[in-house]
């Protein structure tokens, strides 16, 4: 398989998005911030299969991180990342330097409001701002027809999906399921950080989301009881410290009144030093 092309400026960038479209043919992107694994390269996949040509950009972006977040350790393997979206064939790989995507003297920031302010946003301020800017320059810098996401990151979809409408961006926003470890484990960039203990221990988040949803399958529906279970499975791992872990209504950031299918188990713990997050759809 060819190495995809690699476009380091807006300009190229753009040129060659609207080279395709001329052609009649449609472009899929994929934003990720690199340190690419199989969730990534599954978002490539989807996009291959509905769309012509598939772009990937690769960038750390570092407005979503607060002081004293990783976005200096963050990892950066801008090589083994182009071999990997090679491997499923993607046709494009953007990948711009900060001032590329902030020129000089920017001010203008994206706030998406109330779906962006509890439970990631409350832990991490200013992050979902810092996320909605971003892929909103990069939907502008890439004008494709479709943009894919993860599950993995549940909230974002939220906050991409309200950003989009409400500012009318006419590209259509695609949400692709969570690839998992064979043991249960999300896939993260973020899981390299993870000792050997903390990896075993890791596995307390999809454990806890698995407990829920075997529990809602055995008939238990009261949200307080499936939220009490699984935290005490949380708290009964060492080594890792909830941040919380909620049962919300389908497609938003409210609590649920009863599980239902459809129902979003979300969790946040510190494994160690890592903060991981995961999900779950009740089926
Ligand atoms: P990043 O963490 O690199 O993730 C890029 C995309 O891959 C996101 O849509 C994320 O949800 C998806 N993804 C991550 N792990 C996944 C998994 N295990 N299964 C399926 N998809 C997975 O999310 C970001 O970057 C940034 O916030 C970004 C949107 C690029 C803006 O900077």
């Amino acid at each position: 398989m060819a190495e995809p092309i690699r476009l380091s400026t807006a300009e190229s960038c753009r040129r060659w998005v609207r080279e395709i479209q001329a052609n009649g043919k449609t472009v899929g992107l994929v934003p990720t911030m690199g340190a690419l694994h199989e969730g990534h390269l599954s978002l490539v996949e989807h996009a291959k299969k509905q769309c012509d040509k598939v772009i990937a950009t690769i960038f750390v972006n570092p407005t979503q991180f607060g002081p004293g977040e990783d976005f200096e350790r963050y990892p950066r393997e801008l090589e083994s990342d182009i071999e990997k979206l090679q491997s499923v064939a993607t046709d494009a790989c953007f990948s711009p330097q900060v001032e590329d995507v902030y020129p000089e003297g920017d001010s203008t920031y994206v706030d998406v409001g109330s779906v962006a302010q509890p439970w990631e946003g409350e832990l991490r301020p200013g992050h979902f701002e810092g996320v909605a800017t971003v892929v909103l320059k990069l939907m502008n810098l890439v004008p494709a027809e479709k943009v894919f996401f993860g599950q993995k990151d549940y909230q974002q979809t939220l906050v991409i999906k309200q950003m989009v409408r409400d500012l009318h961006v006419p590209t259509q926003v695609i949400v692709c399921p969570t690839i998992r470890e064979p043991d249960g484990l999300a896939k993260s960039s973020r899981n390299v950080y993870l000792t050997k203990e903390d990896r075993q221990r890791a596995l307390a988040l999809s454990g806890a989301l698995s407990l829920i949803q075997q529990r809602f399958s055995e008939g238990v529906v009261q949200t307080s009881e499936l939220e009490t279970e699984a935290k005490e499975l949380i708290h009964s791992t060492d080594g890792v410290e909830l941040q919380y872990l909620a049962l919300l209504a389908p497609g938003s950031v409210e609590l649920a009144h009863s599980a239902e299918p459809g129902v979003v188990a979300i969790v946040a713990a510190k494994v160690g030093e890592t903060r991981l997050i995961d999900n779950l759809i009740l089926k």
